[in-house]
């Protein structure tokens, strides 16, 4: 039996967990009833579903039969694919797209031959005015123009003001035109820093965090209810627990019980005890990896000065090991904010945001302890660093093993 969880990145879930306010809203912007919903930015963490709703408001525009015109940020040039893509609808919805006329006919009538011109053949028509009359195309059948780019953090300054300056005369001109943009947290507050992101900055800002449990918990009952196979409530609310309601996690939760169970119809609490280790690992390997290599060491240090508290830590704690003074703590607790690694908690306290992102500190340090004992400060140690499961290196056990 095919598993039905979608662990990985930009793949659709087969139950969307906690997102119907957006879509509803959505819903509403195509229908012209939230103007201020017409420019959209969505942000948020690596893994929280940022793609998957940026499909699915994709695949509502398609439904509606409105025009889309998605952009990707690994193309060399957005205006160039703008115009492509525009050019691509325009020729699906103009009926003047291709004029095509009799040339000659011989005596017999038989040999007319037609010559067909291709109005969208050349590229000399500005980039304005193919949007406009895409727009007014699709007004004319009483529907929109959308257009979507994803990962907006990694596009070129430049050609970002360059299409937006084109999308924001569009919206000027046009009711139903409608923009979403998606990227990482830390990287949109980059872009948006920037003098020429003005257009971004006024858009609606949608932030993405993770669900509740109990909402993870259905989606994954929901999800495994629609195969042949089903999993006892308590099973389900474990995977729940184990994702702490972030996407990624309840996919992977998910995949992970599934396979546990083997061939059992249902998939018992059991099967999900087991999982949580694995799941911890992959996250780690997946999305804490990633974010942690590109990590300043002054940050590095911030967040494993965390480390020694089991919950929140207060901010002036952190300073003291930090040995710093609380001004510069701020700075970087600002800054990591902005990564979504740490958020505050009650006043003058901040926490890891991130579901197992301790566990993925604390295996860094290991690691990185690990690595100067093989270069021959200390070689004394034996506990090799693999044999640790991530979630039994809580801070404590950490530091007596040294
Ligand atoms: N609302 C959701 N409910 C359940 N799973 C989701 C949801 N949104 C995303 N996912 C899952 O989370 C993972 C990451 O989604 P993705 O949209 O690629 O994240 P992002 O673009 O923010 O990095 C995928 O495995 C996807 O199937
Ligand atoms: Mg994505």
């Amino acid at each position: 039996m095919v598993n039905p969880f979608t662990p990985g990145f930009g793949r659709s879930p087969a139950i969307l967990a906690g997102r119907s306010a957006a879509l509803s809203d959505f819903d509403a912007a195509l229908r012209g009833e939230l103007p201020e919903q017409r420019a959209m930015l969505i942000s948020g963490a690596r893994g929280i579903g940022k793609t998957v709703l940026l499909s699915e408001f994709e695949a509502k525009a398609r439904d509606a039969a409105w025009s889309l015109l998605p952009l990707h940020t690994g193309s060399s040039s957005l205006s160039d694919e703008l115009r492509a893509t525009a050019v691509a609808r325009l020729r699906e919805l103009d009926p003047d797209a291709v004029a095509s006329h009799l040339t000659g006919a011989g005596a017999s009538g038989f040999s007319a031959s037609r010559s067909v011109t291709d109005r969208y053949a050349g590229q000399d028509e500005p980039l304005g005015d193919l949007l406009d009359r895409l727009a007014a195309l699709a007004a004319r059948d009483g529907h929109g123009v959308m257009i979507a780019l994803d990962e907006v953090q990694s596009v070129d300054r430049a050609q970002l003001h360059e299409v937006s300056q084109h999308i924001q005369d569009l919206m000027r001109r046009h009711g139903q035109v409608v923009f979403v943009a998606a990227g990482i947290r830390s990287g949109v507050s980059k872009l948006l820093d920037h003098e020429k992101t003005t257009f971004l900055r006024r858009a609606h800002r949608l932030e993405l965090g993770p669900v509740d449990i109990g909402t993870a918990a259905e989606a994954i009952r929901m999800t495994v209810a629609d195969t042949e196979r089903s999993i006892t409530p308590e099973a389900a609310v474990r995977a729940g627990e184990i994702s702490q309601g972030y996407p990624y996690l309840i996919q992977l939760a998910g995949s992970k019980a599934w396979r546990a169970a083997g061939d059992a119809p249902t998939i018992e609490l059991e099967d999900v005890q087991g999982t949580r280790d694995a799941v911890v690992a992959e996250m780690i390997r997946n999305v804490h990896g990633p974010a942690l290599r590109d990590l300043s060491p002054r940050k590095r240090d911030y967040l494993e000065a965390m480390l020694e508290d089991e919950g929140p830590s207060n901010v002036g704690d952190i300073a003291r090991r930090l040995g710093v003074d609380p001004r510069y703590q701020s700075t970087y607790r600002e800054r990591l904010i902005e990564d979504d690694l740490i958020e505050p908690a009650s006043r003058g306290y901040v926490r890891l945001s991130l579901p197992y992102l301790r566990e993925a500190l604390e295996e860094r340090r290991l690691g990185r302890a690990a690595t100067d004992l093989d270069s021959g400060l200390d070689r004394t140690r034996t506990r090799p660093v693999t044999d640790i499961a991530p979630s039994r290196a809580r801070g404590q056990e950490t530091r007596r093993s040294r």
